[in-house]
């Protein structure tokens, strides 16, 4: 049905693809793989015509065809939800959804009333529950992950490329989308999906291709490779991901210990609805629930950027109240958000100082800053987050979607925060780096850190937690610790079933 054979691509210095190829076929869902930066979203560019490769063919249907623009690639029926969205922030939901299919009348005006109802099926299908006239700017991430994917789905294509589409979704949505993609494999559409989620190869997946600095190093049905397998292709080193890197840790917790974070009766709006919520130095607290569940609020009330109606919160031992997040930074809170394109990346300035820019929030005197240090700083963890770049002085728009993850990372971890507050920190991270971000993690809370951990991925959070609070409906439904911590008594907490 589609085939790529031997791409290409070079962005200057950096070689993105070297002769890459893969095939997928009429009715058949295949997973595109690989680490970060090793190509996968220049793959998918290439097919949507973003990316004009160096050498290399595109054969649809037989036939070698030339994809220029966009314009050629939806001829081609091809639709690409892309890991970055391509929404327009300031535009509705419906018209985000129909755009450049907009039903038009014969004197080529729009029809309302048609454009409304044709994007309300979309909606429907992948139950998206906002308004269809709401700004897509003011959504939650999910919610317009769900709408990129409506939008690609509703110009009908017979080839639907999924870039890291569920990253951001919960357990529930995912289920949804599975269900849709379904469907459309069943009316013949061919799927590729890129994920770094490796539970979900194996549960919807036919066939897989994996990618490892540009190149394809395997290729075949999922059922013929094993997740060892898999990571290894990815990685070209023999998996590391039992043992330590993947089980929780024994909680470090002195029982007679003052408690580092206590939050009390925290209401705000109809978001949360008193929460109570304790953490200890040396734990790991993970925060667990459906998107939308007051995780976000409350994480962002003790950051200082919403200011709560009623409660209190105590902080080693002191009640505070920080006005802006700057204040907390200052008293050893760190802050790590997996939605970086809103407010994480400074995208245009150098890869440096993104790393840098923690530190000088921390310091709160106002001596200019050397570049040498930025750099020196920005070396080390570019080290060790295993970050590819074209080199530090590249602006951080330029770093594949992991790889600007990683340095929002990098950057936080860097300060030794006390406390540091995770909010889904691994979204879009492959799974050897996540694997090593824990470890990180694990050893930073021995030293007596500790850390909040909200994740979108269940599989993560029983990985990493030593305790899970999990929300629902802005109350806290359930603290999970030890034996209790299991996957069914997870997903019956985020359904208020207990
Ligand atoms: N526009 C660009 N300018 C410069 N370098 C780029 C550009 N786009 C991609 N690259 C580089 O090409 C390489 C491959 O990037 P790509 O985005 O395809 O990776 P990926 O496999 O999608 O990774 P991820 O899992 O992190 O999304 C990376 O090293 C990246 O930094
Ligand atoms: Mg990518």
């Amino acid at each position: 049905m589609l085939e790529m054979r031997g791409i290409s691509k070079q962005f200057d210095a950096v070689v993105a693809l070297r002769g890459a190829s893969l095939k997928v076929q009429a009715g058949e869902i295949m997973a595109l793989l690989g680490a970060n930066g090793s190509g996968k979203s220049t793959m998918v560019k290439v097919l949507s015509g973003l990316v004009n490769p160096d050498a290399g063919t595109v054969i649809c249907d037989g036939t070698a065809v030339r994809i220029r623009s966009a314009s050629d690639s939806r001829r081609l029926a091809i639709a690409v939800a892309y890991q970055d969205l391509s929404l327009v922030p300031a535009m509705s939901v419906v018209d985000n959804i129909v755009m450049g299919m907009e039903p038009k009348n014969a004197f080529g005006i729009i029809n309302r009333t048609k454009a409304r109802e044709f994007a309300l099926t979309y909606m429907r299908k992948l139950r998206i529950e906002c308004g269809p006239d709401a700004l897509v700017q003011g959504l939650m991430v999910s919610t317009q992950a769900l709408i990129e994917i409506a939008k690609a789905i509703a110009s009908k294509p017979k080839v639907l490329i999924l870039d890291e589409a569920t990253a951001s979704l919960h357990s529930d949505e995912v289920d949804t989308l599975f269900e849709v993609l379904g469907e459309l494999k069943r009316e013949g559409v061919a799927i590729i999906t890129v994920t770094h989620r490796m539970g979900e190869i194996y549960r919807v997946c036919d066939a897989c291709t994996i990618l490892r600095g540009g190149e394809t190093v395997a290729a075949g049905p999922v059922k013929d490779m094993d997740l060892d397998t898999v990571v290894y292709q990815m990685t070209g080193k023999k998996p590391d991901l039992s043992g330590a890197a993947f089980h929780a840790g024994r909680a470090a917790r002195d029982e007679g210990q003052a408690a580092l974070l206590d939050v009390r009766g925290l209401a705000l709006a109809d978001k949360l609805k008193g929460v109570d919520f304790h953490a200890w130095p040396g734990e790991i607290v993970g925060i667990g629930g459906l998107d939308g569940q007051g995780q976000q609020e409350f994480l962002r009330s003790v950051l200082g950027d919403s200011t709560y109606e009623a409660g209190e919160i105590t902080f080693r031992g002191t009640k505070v109240k920080f006005r802006q997040p700057a204040d907390g930074v200052k008293q050893k809170l760190g802050f790590i958000s997996g939605d970086r394109n809103r407010e994480s990346i400074f995208p245009v300035r150098p890869v440096a100082e993104n790393i840098y820019a923690g530190e000088v929030t921390a310091k709160s005197d106002f001596s200019p800053l050397r570049p040498r240090t930025v750099f020196d700083f920005a070396g080390k963890a570019v080290e060790r987050y295993n970050i590819i770049t074209g080199g530090l002085a590249q602006p951080a728009s330029s770093l594949s979607g992991g790889n600007q993850q990683k340095l929002v990372i990098g950057r936080w971890m860097a300060l030794t925060p006390d406390l540091l507050l995770l909010d889904d920190p691994t979204k879009g991270v492959d799974v050897s780096t996540r694997a090593e971000i824990h470890r990180i993690l694990k050893e930073c809370t021995q030293a007596g850190m500790c850390a909040l951990y909200s994740s979108s991925d269940n599989e993560e959070l029983l990985a990493i937690s030593d305790r899970i609070y999990v929300f629902y409906e802005g109350r806290i439904s359930a603290c999970l610790r030890g034996e209790e911590r299991s996957e069914e008594r997870l997903v019956a907490a985020m359904l208020g079933l207990v």
